[in-house]
């Protein structure tokens, strides 16, 4: 074990070690009252939800259930409306209701929402005609547009982002409570890109059949299916401000224990993973399920130094390892991480995101993904779990519930040339609404033929 382990946590013992990823704020004194109003306004999340979804995260790493985490790479502040909030919902919903009919296990669900609104990047300046500028980090730190003041990462826009999280976790809850009372009517389902996809036959059953399951419950019951069980849904973000989540983090007496109540999942992303580093220094003292992104750059030795920083005390449901090795890298990447976990005696959620590891630049000069890699990147990792008698009990996918055109492939055949129409992502491409609700069939249809 190393030092760092015996040494007292506290919400700001990260500062005294190296932050990657960090903005530059050049007024201190503003950036500390911002600071200390988020550490009084009330949070966003509370410790009895987070310790719910632990235990339906325990149970998914028992091979229970499955977890379905998505949303968009990264949230606006523009973008915080109702009718698009209500759109990434439903997709979602639906989303989690294929996988539930194919898998026959429940779905948790948790929304990459509500707060995913500070990015990592791969260079800290960009230049363009011979100026550069610092990067753009996401609506929490700064703005897009590419001038000077637009880029000055500004204080105000952490309150900013919490309060949209706040706007937009309060709608979903409401949402959520009034159950999609339309989810079973098949209508409700936009199913045109049916009609081009090989396999839309066995879609329309799969709707169908929900809508079957759901109304034979409700008959059953005398109840509508909202009425009578509660949607659960769960919020979470990449945990990369550490200012912010410091800000948000409470002790809560009745648990004994320190809660990051900025959302209910936190992850360190890809870039933040350094084993000495402040994000895992900070992970490792809230209660949270946590999730940490596995790259092609992490050896085993770090993976095992992880585990037993974050998860000291082999708690279920407490860590997720979220695989993005790419198509290129999952046969040669991930038997090698599932043998590293499995010596340290130690279990975890293993989670698959087939988005990150399988970015590439369009002939147009766009940042997309083929819909052909991500489903590719899926199955290896479904097929190479599954014969190293592991459990991959999760997806992470990057997704809207509006028709944009980012990511190519899919049952309408998405080309290079169709990505213009409607690009609006600043960051990751993401997959729209049919492709989500497709690669969620694709995954369904065939775990029944290998079930
Ligand atoms: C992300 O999830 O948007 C992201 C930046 O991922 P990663 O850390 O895996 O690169
Ligand atoms: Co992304």
């Amino acid at each position: 074990m190393r030092s760092t382990d015996t040494t007292p946590w506290h919400p700001a013992s990260w500062q005294s070690l190296k932050a990657a990823q960090q903005p530059v704020y050049d007024d201190a004194a503003a950036l500390s009252r911002v600071v200390a109003a988020l550490a009084r306004l009330p949070p966003i999340v509370v410790s009895w939800e987070i310790e719910n979804l632990r235990e339906r995260l325990a149970a998914v790493q028992r091979g229970e259930s499955f977890l379905l985490q998505g949303g968009d790479c990264a949230e606006t502040l523009e973008e915080c409306e109702s009718d698009r909030i209500a759109k990434q919902l439903k997709v979602l919903l639906q989303m989690s209701l294929v996988l539930l009919s194919g898998l026959k296990k429940p779905v948790v669900r948790v929304g990459r929402m509500a707060g995913q609104y500070a990015k990592p990047r791969s260079a800290d300046s960009e230049t363009r005609d011979g100026k550069t500028l610092p990067a753009y980090r996401g609506d929490l730190v700064n703005r897009p547009e590419f001038t000077p003041e637009a880029r000055r990462a500004d204080p105000q826009l952490l309150l900013r982002g919490y309060e949209r999280a706040a706007l937009t976790l309060n709608f979903v809850r409401a949402l959520v409570d009034g159950g999609f009372a339309d989810l079973h009517h098949p209508e409700y389902w936009d199913l045109g890109f049916v009609r081009h996809a090989e396999l839309g036959s066995a879609y329309e059953r799969i709707v169908h059949s929900i809508a079957d399951a759901l109304d034979f419950f409700e008959s059953m019951t005398g109840q509508a299916v909202h009425e009578a069980t509660r949607i659960d849904f769960f919020a979470s973000h990449e945990g990369l401000h550490l200012l912010y989540e410091q800000a948000q983090t409470r002790f809560i007496p009745r648990q004994n224990r320190w809660y990051d109540l900025s959302t209910h999942m936190p992850w360190i992303g890809a870039r933040t993973g350094q084993i000495d580093g402040a994000h895992v220094e900070f992970f490792r003292g809230i209660s949270n399920p946590i999730g940490v992104k596995i790259g092609a750059a992490m050896d085993d030795q770090w993976l095992q130094e992880l585990i037993a920083r974050l998860n000291p005390q082999n708690q279920p449901g407490r860590l997720t390892l979220i695989h993005r090795f790419g198509v290129k890298d999952t046969e040669r990447m991930l038997p090698r991480a599932i043998e590293a976990v499995r010596r340290t005696g130690h279990t975890v959620l293993w989670c698959c995101d087939p988005m990150h590891g399988n970015t590439e630049t369009s002939t147009g000069g766009f940042k997309t993904r083929r819909f052909e890699n991500i489903l590719k990147e899926l199955e290896l990792s479904f097929r190479i779990h599954a014969e190293l008698g592991s459990y991959l009990g999760g997806v992470h996918i990057e997704l809207t519930g509006e028709d944009v055109t980012e990511c190519t492939g899919g049952a309408r055949g998405l080309t290079d040339a169709d990505l213009k129409r409607a690009y609006r992502s600043q960051v990751d491409p993401r997959l729209n609404y049919e492709q989500a609700l497709e690669l969620a069939m694709l995954i369904a249809e065939r775990s029944k033929r290998h079930a």
